[in-house]
Order: structure tokens, then C-alpha cells, then sequence
């Protein structure tokens, strides 16, 4: 009989299957053992409480995705909401497909709604749906008077949201907390509607934000994802490298972007991704991009990006200025990158661009 030791220690399988495919261990461990036939010890094989926990997180955020979606599409006070949408160039068909819904005002629908279908109000708090309020016991709904965008896995199961404000109000996007079901550092935005388009293209477009993945995805561009927010991290980096080694990064020009954009082609070259860098003029996010110049346009930009090690190296010479010594501190500066970079003709072209200038 396999014992559970002897599995958590050939424990490479099962953590790629957890952090991939969002399995907990038990469920990676029956994952594989169902597919390989393997009879697996009961103790391994029933579900443990926090499995049960898991999926009953699991059921409540697909319900509170449906509530949403309802909300926005029915009730008299998401007006506003439709209308922003519409504003900001969504059509109906890519709402419907990412899931976007609206959370209302009145701080307990959602909780009423979904303990009405069984799910504790402790439970929904695990899930960051719910909070308890300072004052009492009771507990109101985590988003209220957002727009509301679910953050889905590969396969598309909704595990957290996102809520925009309407107006100036901050933070302009609320996030889901980390839970049992989501952590932020191993998903990527979009990644479910755009991997297939990836996979055939060999070709990842990774962009800053919820919109910037939408918008140019509802106008054509299928192989887009979005890391929500600068700091990429190496799961998501690892997730993205399942399906191509291949990416534009097309961060904001305007953010504390540039730092944020050397960390992650750092950890891009780590996992051996062959990297461009897109800067769109007059500094523009895609989506703002694309709803001025089009598709197309975008596309063609695409074709000129810059390949990272000039993005290094022009941003390391700005910082510098002139003089040889500058040039020194610039060849410091990206050292750590330089380090990276896995072949040594490029690693050397890299050091005489810079230090000559
Ligand atoms: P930006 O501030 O660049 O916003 O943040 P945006 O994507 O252009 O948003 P719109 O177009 O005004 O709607 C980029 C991303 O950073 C995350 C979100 O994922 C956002 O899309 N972010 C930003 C947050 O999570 N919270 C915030 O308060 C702001
Ligand atoms: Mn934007």
C-alpha cells in the first residue's frame, strides 16, 4: 500500500498539479492515482474536511458570479453600472463571456442570497465575500456598488473577484483576498479564454489590468492574459510557460512600471521565455490604446516591440548619463539581469552596448 509519506515525497507531480491545475493535495494525489489506475488507502482516498471547506468555497463563488451577472443584467440599479460598461466599449457578448456582473448596495444581499441557498455566513467570510463588522456579529457583503469581475482558473472556474468603482472612489479595484481557492501569485487574468489562442500561436501578450486583457480581447486579440497590478510573480510566470516561451510584456508606461518590468523579465529569462517589450506611445494602456487606434494597429505595434535587452539596456543608460563612469553604474544596475541572460554571445553584446553607450 502506498503510504501518504511516500507520496508527499514524490511530491513534484502533486505540486504541479496543485498550483496548475488549483488542487489541493488530496485531490492532486487522486487526480493522478485515477488516471494511473492506482488503488489508493481510504484515508487518502475521502475527502478531508478542508476538501469539503474548499469546495463549498468553490460553490459559493460560482453562485455569487451568477447573483452578479443577474444583478447587472435585471435590476433598475445597475443602470449605471450597464451604462458605464458601454461607455468604456464593452459589448454585451465579452461581458457575458468573462462573466461580468455588478454588486449592488445594501451591504447584505449577496450574504442573504447565498445563506438563503445554505452556505454559512462563516463560510462566505473564508471565501472574502463576506466581512464581520466591527460593531456587531453580523457580517456584510466584502463588495458593494462595483462592477464586478470574476478571476477565473485554466478551466475556468471563478475563484476570486475584482470590483470596480464607478467614479474617483478608492481603491479603484477591490480584490478578493487570498483564500483556501485563490492565491493572486499563481493566476493569471484571462488565462482560460486565451490559452488556446496562445498554444496556437506560440504567443503570449501579458498586460497590467482587467480592462487591458478585455478590450483588446473583444477586438480580436485572443492570446492576451493580465498579471492585475506590476508585480508578476514566478507562478504565474510558470503557468503561462505551459502553454508558449514566448511574450510581449505590455505594462503601463506610466507606473512605477519600469522597476516592476525588470523584475519580471528577470524572472521571464529564468524560465527560459524569449521576451519583447511593448511601449505604446503617448502613454497609453492597451485598452485605451486599442479603443483609439483599433486592432490592428495594436497588432502591428506588436511587430515592432523591443527586444528586452535593449529595454534594459536604454532604460539602465537614461538612469545613467554620460560619462564613464555613469556608464559603470548603468553595467551595476543590470548586473542581476545580465546574470540571466542564458546565452554568452548575447550576455556579451548586452555589456558592450552598454558601456560604449
Ligand atoms: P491601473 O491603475 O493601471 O488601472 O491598474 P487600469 O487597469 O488602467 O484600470 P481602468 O482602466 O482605470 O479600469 C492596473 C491593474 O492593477 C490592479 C488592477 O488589476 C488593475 O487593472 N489594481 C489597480 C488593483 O488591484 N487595485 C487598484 O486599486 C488599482
Ligand atoms: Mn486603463
Amino acid at each position: 500500500m502506498v503510504s501518504l509519506l511516500r507520496l508527499r515525497r514524490q511530491r513534484d507531480i502533486f505540486r504541479f498539479l496543485m498550483s496548475v491545475d488549483n488542487l489541493s493535495f488530496p485531490e492532486a494525489v487522486r487526480w493522478v492515482a485515477e488516471k494511473y489506475s492506482i488503488a489508493l488507502p481510504v484515508f487518502v482516498a475521502r475527502p478531508e474536511e478542508s476538501d469539503k471547506d474548499r469546495q463549498q468555497i468553490l460553490d459559493a463563488t460560482q453562485a455569487t458570479e451568477a447573483f452578479y451577472q443577474n444583478v447587472l443584467r435585471a435590476e433598475p440599479e445597475a443602470q449605471e453600472a450597464r451604462r458605464y460598461l458601454q461607455q468604456r466599449g464593452l459589448r454585451e457578448e465579452v461581458i457575458e463571456k468573462f462573466g461580468i456582473g455588478y454588486a449592488p448596495s445594501g451591504g447584505g444581499r449577496l450574504i442573504g442570497y447565498l445563506t438563503e441557498q445554505g452556505f454559512a455566513a462563516e463560510l462566505l467570510e473564508k471565501a472574502g465575500l463576506a466581512k464581520k463588522s466591527e460593531l456587531g456579529k453580523g457580517y456584510y457583503d466584502s463588495f458593494r456598488r462595483r462592477i464586478i469581475f470574476p478571476i477565473k482558473d485554466v478551466r475556468g472556474k471563478t475563484l476570486a473577484f475584482g470590483g470596480r468603482v464607478m467614479d474617483d472612489g478608492v481603491p479603484k479595484y477591490l480584490n478578493s483576498p487570498e483564500t483556501v481557492i485563490y492565491s493572486k501569485s499563481r493566476h493569471l487574468f484571462g488565462l482560460c479564454f486565451a490559452r488556446e489562442a496562445i498554444r496556437e500561436q506560440n504567443h503570449a501578450i501579458l498586460v497590467e489590468g482587467y480592462l487591458d486583457c478585455i478590450i483588446p480581447f473583444q477586438e480580436g486579440v485572443r492570446n492576451i492574459v493580465a498579471s492585475l497590478g506590476t508585480s508578476l510573480t514566478q507562478g504565474q510566470v510558470r503557468l503561462l510557460g505551459r502553454y508558449t516561451k514566448n511574450v510581449v510584456v505590455n505594462y503601463d508606461p506610466d507606473t512605477a512600471g519600469v522597476n516592476a518590468m525588470r523584475r519580471s523579465l528577470e524572472l521571464f529569462l529564468e524560465e527560459g521565455f524569449r521576451v519583447n517589450v511593448l511601449r505604446l506611445p503617448d502613454g497609453l494602456d492597451p485598452d485605451a490604446f486599442v479603443r483609439r487606434s483599433g486592432a490592428q494597429e495594436y497588432r502591428r505595434s506588436m511587430k515592432q516591440c523591443e527586444p528586452y535587452l535593449e529595454f534594459i539596456a536604454d532604460e539602465a543608460l537614461k538612469d545613467a548619463g554620460a560619462g564613464a563612469r555613469s556608464r559603470l553604474n548603468a553595467v551595476n544596475a543590470v548586473l542581476p539581469i545580465l546574470a540571466k541572460v542564458p546565452d554568452r554571445v548575447e550576455r556579451l553584446e548586452f555589456v558592450s552596448r552598454i558601456s560604449s553607450g
